[in-house]
């Protein structure tokens, strides 16, 4: 959101307060002010003009300027209703030197998931892409990722759904899929020049809208709707948090994950690998004991067997 309109709403949000006020506060004149407040109208906040001032009554229910209402984290959002997917547009907008946006949808036709697979993203979803250029070796990307998962599954946990991650990044309940995460990136040896982290959370969707042949659940099967204007804000600003300090990430997975303690098969690009998982190392690769001797992987498809024996 400008600048300058977000600053009218935080003085309405705080308000009553009359246009006067709001002018002579921030510096601009009446007509301006009311401009704001005609574009906030026009953005779905509901604005009352009563003898006191201008009162904020209501929030629109998901878009940009309403994630960006009271957003714990430095992003600039970026909303569509429809979008082929929202990676793609963040890496346009990388491609344009953006930094610290995130790209929001309601809907897209061209979702994408990994290993080149689709991404069915209905209407009531939450699919967004966060776009960030760190100062970090592309080496340490995978944290990222993780990160990802972290916030998401925090967020939904706190809208009541008992989800976990599976390593390296599926936010799942039980074995059912809820979220995915995406990552892409571009970078030189030393230095990432941008990273784009895509997830995408089946949220106020049937799990019947979902096509596909690996089992899934939505936030809707499993609590009901939710507010995805509040379940945006809250995993934006875990990511955000996280981030911050990459040596957080790991401690955070560890606790949220299910994948730890379980005998599993993980399928890596040049073979299978059958052991139990034991522990994540930075940036995110997963320690798995085979009867061959401890191995550490870094990227694959993982399957959980069995609790491992105790
Ligand atoms: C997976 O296969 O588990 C990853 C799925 C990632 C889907 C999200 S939805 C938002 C973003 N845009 C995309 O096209 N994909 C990611």
């Amino acid at each position: 959101m400008q600048e300058t309109r977000a600053r009218v709403l935080d003085r309405i949000a705080a308000g009553p307060v009359g246009g006067p006020q709001i002018a002579e506060d921030l510096g601009i004149s009446r007509a301006a002010v009311w401009k704001h407040v005609e574009a906030l109208r026009a953005a779905g906040f509901e604005i009352d003009s009563a003898e006191a001032g201008y009162e904020l009554i209501s929030i629109p229910e998901f878009g940009g300027p309403a994630v960006e209402f009271g957003l714990d984290a430095p992003y600039e959002v970026e909303y569509h209703e429809t979008i082929d997917s929202t990676n793609a547009r963040a890496r346009d907008l990388a491609v344009d030197g953006r930094a610290n946006v995130v790209v929001l949808a309601d809907a897209q036709t061209g979702g994408r998931g990994r290993l080149d697979r689709g991404w069915s993203s209905p209407s009531g979803g939450i699919w967004l892409s966060i776009l960030s250029r760190p100062q970090v070796p592309p080496a340490q990307a995978p944290a990222y990722t993780l990160a990802a998962a972290v916030a998401t599954t925090r967020a939904v946990r706190e809208a009541g759904v008992d989800a976990s991650i599976k390593w390296p990044n599926d936010v799942l309940v039980g074995d059912r899929k809820l979220a995915g995460i995406l990552t892409e990136m571009e970078g030189e040896a030393d230095r990432v020049s941008w990273l784009v982290v895509g997830i995408g959370i089946n949220a106020n969707v049937d799990a019947a809208d979902l096509p596909t042949d690996r089992p899934v659940t939505t936030v809707r099967e499993e609590v009901g709707d939710v507010d995805r204007r509040e379940l945006t804000q809250s995993l934006l600003a875990a990511f955000h948090e996280l981030t911050v300090d990459l040596q957080q990430v790991l401690p955070a997975w560890r606790k949220l994950s299910s994948t730890l303690g379980q005998r599993v098969r993980v399928e890596t690009p040049g073979e299978e690998i059958v052991g139990d998982a034991v522990d994540v190392r930075f940036p995110g690769s997963l320690v798995v004991e085979t009867a061959e001797g401890t191995r550490e992987v870094t990227a694959g498809d993982c399957e959980h067997l069995r609790p491992a024996d105790p």
